[in-house]
């Protein structure tokens, strides 16, 4: 697969197959997103992956985790800014609607929203997983490196005949998170990305996102 069919192939996969994902795969995966850039090749990262019987061990105790904090934590950082503005507001109004629409839940389906939130929190049925952490010193700039990280861990997924969803929602259990992995202080969790093998029978994997076309955030200097 080249590069600009992985890149428009990647799409946030929502439902997933029981199949196997192995260790073996994860690290063929993250054998070559370890060439990701970073700034002064810092590596800001750590990673915690899952699969097998560490996603097995992983679930079992979330159920425990569900139990004694059925609502999360409260997340380090906002997930989005407070009061965002548009266009940012319309374009994850009309993400967010379509999603639902695709399952054929109504906006004022409250339980049925949440139900599909906490779907998230399954992988959405994905077998294996990576979560991304970063150390607390870094900044701005770094954190777009960890971007460029996981972005290869998607395209690299993708090419492997695999599909991924990124999981921002993982924030709310980062307790949960440090206590599993054994993370370190020092280090920051960010989101994961759910790895497994897609659905493509599933209507939550049967719609796309558009994207702003290029003359609406590009300026070509003349
Ligand atoms: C860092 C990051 C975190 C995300 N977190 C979630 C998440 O927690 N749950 C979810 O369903 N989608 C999540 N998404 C998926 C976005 O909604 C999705 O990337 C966006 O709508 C564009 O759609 P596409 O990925 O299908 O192209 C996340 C995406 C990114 C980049």
């Amino acid at each position: 697969m080249n590069v600009a069919d992985a890149i428009r192939n990647r799409k946030s996969t929502r439902a997933f197959l029981p199949r196997e994902v192995t260790e073996a795969q994860l690290r063929e995966l993250l054998e070559v997103a370890r060439w990701s850039p970073s700034g002064g090749n810092t590596q800001p990262w750590q990673l915690y992956a899952l699969s097998g019987t560490g996603m097995s061990r992983f679930q079992e105790a979330f159920k425990a985790e569900m139990a004694a904090n059925p609502r999360g934590d409260r997340t380090e950082f906002p997930i989005y800014p407070e009061g965002l503005k548009e266009p940012y507001r319309t374009r994850r109004y009309v993400c967010g609607e379509a999603l639902y629409a695709s399952i054929g839940i109504p906006r004022e389906d409250t339980p049925g929203r949440l139900r599909q939130l906490g779907r998230n929190y399954e992988f959405f049925g994905a077998t294996a997983a990576v979560f991304f952490t970063i150390d607390r010193q870094m900044g701005l700039g770094q954190w777009a490196h960890l971007g460029m990280l996981m972005q290869s861990v998607a395209l690299m997924a993708e090419s492997m005949g695999l599909a991924t969803c990124m999981q921002e929602a993982w924030m709310t259990r980062h307790t949960f998170l440090r206590r599993f992995f054994e993370i370190p202080e020092h280090l920051q969790t960010y989101a994961g990305i759910a790895i497994g093998y897609a659905d493509h029978s599933a209507p939550i994997n049967q719609w796309r996102t558009e994207r702003a076309p290029l003359d609406e955030f590009v300026i070509f200097a003349k």
